[in-house]
């Protein structure tokens, strides 16, 4: 059995990239701080594959824990590494908490792979740095545009500080993936996404309003040049998005790319605008959702699509959920977790 290590993997990627790996018999270690996630999760994936991951609570922006943690764990294959803050607002108050974490977590994993041979970086990047493409569906070839939040940054700093360690270290090989916009849970119900405090993304917001926790979504503007004026993003089913994990670790695991770093687009490659989303909600809810027409969230692109067409051809990966069931997915964990959250 393999071991893989997943940071992050009690967040809400991670934990469902941990469900994916262990399905196909991989050791999974999660680590994770727990600033943004709890050792519940850990019930949820046991109860979902049989098998609690083992589990370590750690911070890898500091440079000792982590050389202690991978001084314990010497027969770690490779890393997905997702632990990082991910709040966009929070970003622009906190700008030094997110270079600091993101950056300086970063920097040790790769410096800690390089020390103990740990050959192959799954690393959670973002359509972010695309910002506004100037073609759409946006291609992993479309430049970066400058960074609207230091989050954003992080997330293209990342990259380049994955290029030049893989160019130091020709043992190391690494495929980012630029994830467009993750929603939904997994089919169980068990685990999903649990933002803290007021939910800043769509999906989160609306199902926390169905079930009366918000009075009222806000539709963050009304006049974008998009066929009904609201903004468009590609919506992806996390449990779809999670597999692209796993197709990812055996290309690098069997030494089938290309190129030592290999970037690809995870999203469905159809655009949706937000009162899309809330009309299919109602649909497959029953819930009628109040919401209100406001103004333009500061900081928001127009309308990004994500081209497909390499990880569907190189990673050999599609998205498979209907936008229905992943609204679904997302409503029915909603549910279940207040029901037993009361
Ligand atoms: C945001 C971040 C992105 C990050 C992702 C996941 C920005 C510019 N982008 O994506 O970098 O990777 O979250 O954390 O912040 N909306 C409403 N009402 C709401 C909430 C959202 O109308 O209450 C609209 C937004 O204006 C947007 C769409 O819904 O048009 C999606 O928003 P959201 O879920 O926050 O994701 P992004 O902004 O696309």
């Amino acid at each position: 059995m393999k071991q893989i290590l997943v940071t992050g993997g009690t967040g809400y990627i991670g934990s469902h990239t941990a469900v994916e790996l262990q399905h196909k018999s991989y050791e999974v270690i999660v680590a994770d701080n727990l600033s943004n996630s709890s050792l519940d999760v850990l019930d949820g994936i046991e109860q979902i594959t049989g098998k609690r991951p083992l589990f370590e609570q750690i911070d890898f922006a500091k440079d000792q824990a982590c050389r202690d943690f991978f001084a314990k764990y010497p027969n770690i294959e490779a890393i997905i590494h997702f632990a990082a803050y991910k709040a966009v607002g929070e970003s622009m108050e906190q700008p030094i908490k997110y270079y600091r974490n993101n950056l300086l977590g970063l920097m040790n994993i790769l410096e800690a792979m390089s020390h103990h041979g740990i050959k192959h970086l799954v690393f959670s990047s973002s359509a972010t740095v695309y910002g506004q493409p100037e073609l759409l569906p946006a291609s992993e070839k479309a430049p970066f545009q400058p960074a609207t939040s230091p989050y954003g940054n992080t997330k293209q700093i990342s990259e380049e500080i994955i290029q030049d360690c893989l160019q130091a270290d020709p043992q190391l090989s690494a495929i980012a993936l630029r994830y467009f916009n993750p929603i939904g849970a997994h089919a169980s119900a068990l685990i999903g996404e649990l933002p803290l405090g007021v939910p800043n993304n769509l999906v989160p917001f609306i199902t926390q309003t169905a079930i009366g926790i918000r009075g009222k979504l806000k539709v963050f503007g009304t006049d974008y040049n998009t066929p009904d004026g609201t903004a468009i993003r590609d919506y992806i089913h996390v449990v779809d998005l999670a597999k692209a994990h796993v197709y990812a670790i055996e290309r690098l695991l069997n030494n089938q790319f290309q190129t030592p770093f290999e970037f690809f687009n995870l999203g469905t490659g159809k655009g949706r605008s937000v009162l899309e989303i809330i009309q299919c909600f109602e649909r497959v809810s029953g819930v009628k959702l109040p919401y209100e027409l406001v103004g333009r969230r500061p900081g928001d692109v127009e309308q990004v699509w994500a081209d497909t067409e390499l990880a569907n051809r190189v990673l050999g990966w599609s998205a498979q959920s209907s936008l229905e069931e992943t609204l679904l997915s997302a409503w029915n964990w909603e549910k279940n977790y207040r029901a037993k959250n009361q």
